[in-house]
């Protein structure tokens, strides 16, 4: 939020000398070089290009020796000798692949992510890359869009905490290359709004829903220290994001005043073109740069036509300066000057080491919602039962890795039924039937699977998405199972065998008659190179679950977008009615509840917790002051188990709706059988207010409700009010 006062002016007095120096002895040509992105391959005369210092940086290659020849040229070869940049997507891992970002977002275990994000900048760094195109950091309240799977769900609040972690672990100061990595949240800004899920569609916010949903996880990024950012693909409201003043100038600039390098992304400045802003390639130049775009990736708009915009004086040779400052000082900080060379007998003790992946099945377990266990059904005891293992995710690896996993290699990933197989030895009775591809009519074998379940004790069925469902480009309107894996539970659960699923996919799937058919239902997302173990371990009770939802799983397509902290609208449905003919002339549907399946914040545990003794120490809040809150959290089970308690808000009157719960506290506890806890929380009144009429931050007086519970909810009331 917009406070008084100067922000991010992180100024490095060393280094803004040494860029003005360089920057008054550069030509034009020399400039708009500094503001050009390409992949090496699709490049045709590269090294004439890289010699006349016309190119500062390569993206999405990851050939070493290329890389440090390339350099070679740049450094060298060239008037001025300015390194380039190499920037690479290394969203979830680089080698060593991590769960999704969206799976690792349901640990709400910021630490582990920065630990997570600091594995992949030692990998990335160690292979020659200097700039990694993440964390994303796009609010997404709409499972069709695919690439839900690369951010961290629905709520600002969490967001911005994961936002922070993943950016510090991203820019780590040691690593092992000596070098530091430069992150790249993305995707500025509102992408995760696109109309009806679909990629790439329209969005039209509200200026006020920009500031309060969307834009806060790229301020906690750059509070961080994010040393660039990604314009997306969307317009905004009518302009597209890579040309609009308002978010790279008034909001970036002047606003935060953050000092970083924008970034178009892939082709976007081209785009314009589409969009119905740009009239060609060299008006999408002007606008682009007018806006306030730093660095052109792979359009070659900046390439073509930056010098004779300039000279014609279209673009003010000002801007380009302050474009060139900003991209020559992100190469000074990270050392780019000092070693534009990376050692390449680095890699081969750093990528894919077993402590990474070690951390990578720690990431997974804690990243696994339990969304079901009726009767106890899990854990299963290895050995004393039958297993029929049945699905076309059970057997798989590649699509564990789940999109954009970078340099991972399927023969990393541990399978469902390897998992498995190590966990009950060779006595263990476990059949193995695929039942269906995981989409399309293909050849199936139902009947196999039938008769499998049939012989067994119990059936875990692993079930979902390929990982080619999910991510860009990958939205989805029907939101089923997909195939027919529906056709194969239906099957399966006519025998009577007690079902155990688990759900492996990129984004929350409508499945209620899943829920309703099997026993006990993980959801395990695509959950990288050690996903097989991470769900053996939970289905044999090695690992207790702890993972808490951090997006709706819808009933129907029909209710999205379906997030927790929904307004209260004029007609709610206060009788508890969950459908219109209940309550009549409600806010409701005539045909389903507006709840969740499951909702935000929701996962079971093999043990359980309970909430007690709620205490608003603060009955009333100072502007300065904050909110204090504490509970007693008890594990009331049998087995130690990690609870992700959580603190939620209502702002019951205010100049602007509010929404009916506001995320604004959590934390994980670690409780033996019979262990209690104090959970305490403490909200500074700052955080407690909103964009206001005029679309400056605001906290105003007055009455708020308070909870403290394990999900969006459920959890002990209490109320206070701010003076
Ligand atoms: C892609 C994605 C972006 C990625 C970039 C470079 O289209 O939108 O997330 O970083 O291009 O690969």
């Amino acid at each position: 939020m917009v406070e008084d006062g100067p922000r991010y002016n992180d100024i490095d007095m060393e280094i803004d000398a040494r860029v003005e120096g360089l920057l008054a002895r550069m030509t034009l040509a020399e400039k708009v070089g500094q503001l050009v992105q390409i992949t090496p391959d699709m490049t045709p005369d590269l090294d004439a290009r890289l010699k006349d210092g016309r190119i500062g940086s390569i993206l999405s290659f990851h050939d070493l020796p290329r890389i440090n020849r390339y350099q070679q040229i740049a450094v060298e070869e060239s008037r001025l000798g300015i390194p380039l940049i190499v920037g690479n997507d290394v969203v979830h891992g680089y080698r060593t692949i991590f769960p999704i970002p969206l799976a690792e977002s349901c640990t709400w275990d910021p630490p582990l992510l920065e630990r997570a994000a600091r594995v992949a900048a030692e990998e990335a760094s160690a292979a020659g890359t200097h700039w990694i195109f993440a964390p994303m950091v796009d609010i997404c309240r709409d499972p069709r869009w695919g690439r839900i799977a690369e951010g961290a769900g629905e709520d600002p609040f969490l967001g911005m905490a994961l936002a922070r972690a993943r950016v510090r672990g991203f820019q780590a100061g040691d690593l092992a290359s000596g070098r530091r990595i430069a992150a790249c949240p993305k995707h500025y800004v509102a992408y995760g709004a696109a109309e009806a899920g679909r990629d790439y569609n329209t969005v039209d916010i509200s200026e006020r829903t920009l500031r309060e949903v969307y834009l806060p996880p790229f301020e906690a990024a750059f509070e961080a220290g994010a040393g660039s950012v990604m314009s997306s693909f969307n317009e905004i409201a009518g302009v597209p994001a890579t040309a609009n003043p308002f978010i790279l100038r008034t909001v970036l600039r002047e606003e935060w005043r953050w000092p970083g390098v924008t970034l178009s992304d892939y082709e976007a400045m081209r785009e314009l073109i589409p969009h119905g802003l740009a009239a060609d390639l060299k008006d999408a130049a002007r606008l682009s740069m007018r806006a306030g775009l730093d660095m052109d990736m792979v359009s070659d708009a900046y390439a073509g036509y930056l010098d004779a915009l300039v000279a014609e004086g279209a673009v003010p040779v000002s801007l380009v300066d302050e474009a060139v400052r900003r991209v020559l000082r992100l190469k000074m900080r990270l050392g780019l000057f000092e070693q534009p060379y990376t050692d390449e007998t680095l890699a081969a003790g750093i990528v894919g080491r077993d402590d990474f992946r070690d951390l990578a099945l720690r990431v997974a377990r804690e990243s696994m919602v339990l969304l079901k266990n009726e009767e106890e059904l899990l854990p299963l005891s290895p050995g004393d039962r039958s297993i029929a293992l049945i699905g076309p995710l059970a057997d798989n690896r590649q699509d564990l890795l789940g999109t954009w996993a970078a340099l991972g290699r399927p023969e990393d990933v541990e399978s469902v039924r390897e998992g498995m197989r190590s966990h009950l030895g060779d006595h263990g009775r476990l059949t193995y039937t695929r039942g269906c591809p995981i989409a399309g009519d293909g050849p199936a074998d139902i009947g196999a699977a039938v008769a499998a379940a049939r012989a067994a004790d119990v059936v875990v069925l692993v079930l979902g998405e390929s990982e080619a469902m999910s991510g860009e480009a990958h939205s989805r309107s029907h939101l089923g199972l997909p195939g027919r894996q529906q056709e194969l539970v239906d099957a399966v659960a006519a025998t009577g065998t007690p079902l155990v699923g688990v759900l492996m996919s990129g984004r929350p799937l409508v499945i209620p008659r899943l829920a309703a058919q099997v026993g006990a239902l993980l959801a395990a997302w695509h959950g990288g190179v050690r996903a097989g173990r991470a769900v053996a371990d939970i289905l044999f009770g090695a690992a207790n679950p702890s993972g808490k939802l951090t997006a709706s799983f819808p009933r129907t397509e029909g209710q999205i977008p379906i997030y927790y902290a929904h307004k209260n609208t004029g007609r709610p449905p206060e009788g508890g009615g969950t459908r219109q003919f209940e309550e009549a002339y409600k806010s409701t549907y005539l045909d389903e509840p507006n709840t969740p399946l499951f909702p935000f914040g929701y996962g079971r545990s093999y043990t359980t917790f309970g909430y007690r003794d709620l205490k608003v120490e603060t009955p009333t809040v100072g502007r300065d002051g904050a909110l204090v809150v504490s509970a007693v959290v008890r594990n009331t089970g049998a087995r130690r188990g990690d609870e992700v308690a959580q603190l939620y808000v209502r702002d019951l009157v205010g100049s602007i709706t509010r929404p009916v719960k506001e995320l604004k506290g959590f934390q994980r506890l670690t409780l033996q059988p019979g262990e209690e806890q104090v959970v305490r929380f403490e909200v500074p009144a700052r955080q407690l207010g909103f964009v206001g009429l005029d679309m400056r931050y605001v906290v105003e007086p007055g009455a708020f409700k308070v909870w403290v519970g394990p999900n969006s909810a459920e959890g002990l009331e209490g109320e206070f009010e701010i003076a």
